[in-house]
């Protein structure tokens, strides 16, 4: 096969054959096919599309680029499930969604990121709890399986290694935004875990990859597609993404929800998508779900995959956010008027948490645990002028009252 007529025949809106397709991804993988014509095609994919036929191959060939985790025979143990999101601030579902579906018997292997840009990552959050190692071997996976029923653990290098160049390359070309190239990375890596079962939450609104219902929905689509042909069982959720998830934004200070809401103490909204997400991959009763988020079930199992993951310490979770990663600084943002808040709008409050040293504008830049916001306002709520709209958690005076600035755009009070 010759590279060059590929890539001109994907630029000339022609389609890509399953065969020639596994071909330039196992030359992307051992590094055959260099990286600048592997951009050219990412490119032409961005500007084209890709059919269904191809998405699927794209899937499966990166997929297969890597180690496939084998549970056994469906007979022989519970369903494996897990949830995807594309992503948004303040979305914290997944901290509360393993523990609560392992609490149910179901099989939780969750393999997350790490936030880039405004969108927060599972695994910035959990490495905000001391000593949590979220590199495990795949011994290390099978027997938290077994004993817990879940753990959330990092990508290692042998997991789907097609996605990982393809993704770095796409970061840097301009070809993130493409739905056949988010869903083959998204899916190769969730099929990668070997799922019975998947629920995606696809975001949409001002803090979301997708910024219309329409877009997200055509996302969807193209994800459940590929979970189809992946022979697995597979949903999607909708879900608005125009101000933050529950009320916070930072690693530690989501964390300290969590916790908080596997005491019975969360935000109505967070528990309310947790308990959507739980009743998509489990026939157990919503209020069944809800009542083991109040009784300490969840929270026990909880502790229980923190306990595991933290061989070494002892974890001090409820330490978080109130003795522990107590940011030096921290203030109240005063409401300027009165009235009913009609906006917290979640991309504005995105940037001035990055701003603020709790994300990463480029993939090696390291993270603050303490910073961020909480107590958030929510919007529908009346409010008075001088009423807190949140709190700011900050490492200096300075990058408070940046904070500060950025944040009072966020707001609108009708
Ligand atoms: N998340 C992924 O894992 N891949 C994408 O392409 C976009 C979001």
């Amino acid at each position: 096969m010759h590279v060059p007529s590929l890539i001109s025949r994907k630029r000339d809106r022609g389609s890509l054959s399953p065969d020639e397709i596994n071909w330039l991804v196992t030359g992307l993988t051992n590094g055959e096919i260099p990286d600048y014509q592997w951009a050219a095609l990412a490119m032409a994919i961005c500007l084209n599309g890709m059919s269904a036929t191809e998405t699927w191959a794209l899937t499966r060939a990166m997929r297969d680029s890597g180690e496939v985790l084998d549970w056994g025979p469906p007979n022989s143990r519970p369903p494996v499930v897990d949830k995807h999101s594309t992503g948004g601030i303040g979305d914290k579902t997944s901290l509360v969604l393993a523990p609560l579906l392992a609490a149910d018997g179901l099989w939780v292997p969750m393999i997350s990121g790490r936030g880039l840009g405004i969108t927060g990552g599972t695994l910035d959050k959990l490495e905000s709890i001391p000593g949590f190692r979220i590199n495990l071997s795949r011994p290390e996976m099978e027997a938290q399986i077994h004993s817990v029923g879940c753990f959330m653990a990092g990508q290692s290098p042998s997991f789907c290694p097609a996605d990982r160049k393809l993704y770095a390359l796409r970061d840097v070309t301009g070809t993130v935004p493409s739905i056949p190239l988010i869903t083959s990375s998204i899916m190769s890596k969730k099929l990668a875990e070997g799922l019975d079962r998947l629920v995606l939450d696809v975001k949409f609104g001002s803090g979301a990859f997708m910024k219309s219902r329409e877009d997200a929905a055509q996302l969807a689509d193209a994800l459940v597609a590929a979970g189809n042909l992946g022979n697995i069982s597979i949903a999607a959720i909708l879900s608005p993404m125009d101000e933050p998830l529950g009320t916070s934004a930072g690693n530690a200070l989501e964390v300290r929800e969590c916790i908080e809401l596997m005491h019975g103490l969360g935000p109505p909204d967070l528990e309310s998508l947790i308990l959507d997400l739980a009743a998509a991959l489990s026939p157990t009763p919503r209020a069944t779900h809800a009542a083991r988020l109040r009784d300490g079930t969840v929270w026990n199992r909880f502790k229980a995959m923190v306990a595991a993951q933290c061989p070494h310490k002892d974890p001090d979770l409820l330490g978080i956010g109130r003795t522990l990663h107590v940011a030096p600084v921290i203030t109240d943002l005063p409401s300027p008027g009165s009235g009913i808040l009609t906006r917290a709008d979640a991309a504005t409050i995105g940037q001035a948490v990055l701003a603020l040293g709790a994300g990463r504008s480029r993939a090696d830049d390291s993270i603050d645990p303490t910073v961020g916001i909480d107590h958030l306002r929510k919007t529908g709520t009346p409010v008075k002028a001088g009423d807190a709209l949140c709190r700011i958690h900050a490492r200096s005076q300075a990058d408070a009252a940046t904070a500060a600035s950025t944040l009072a755009t966020a707001f609108s009070i009708a």
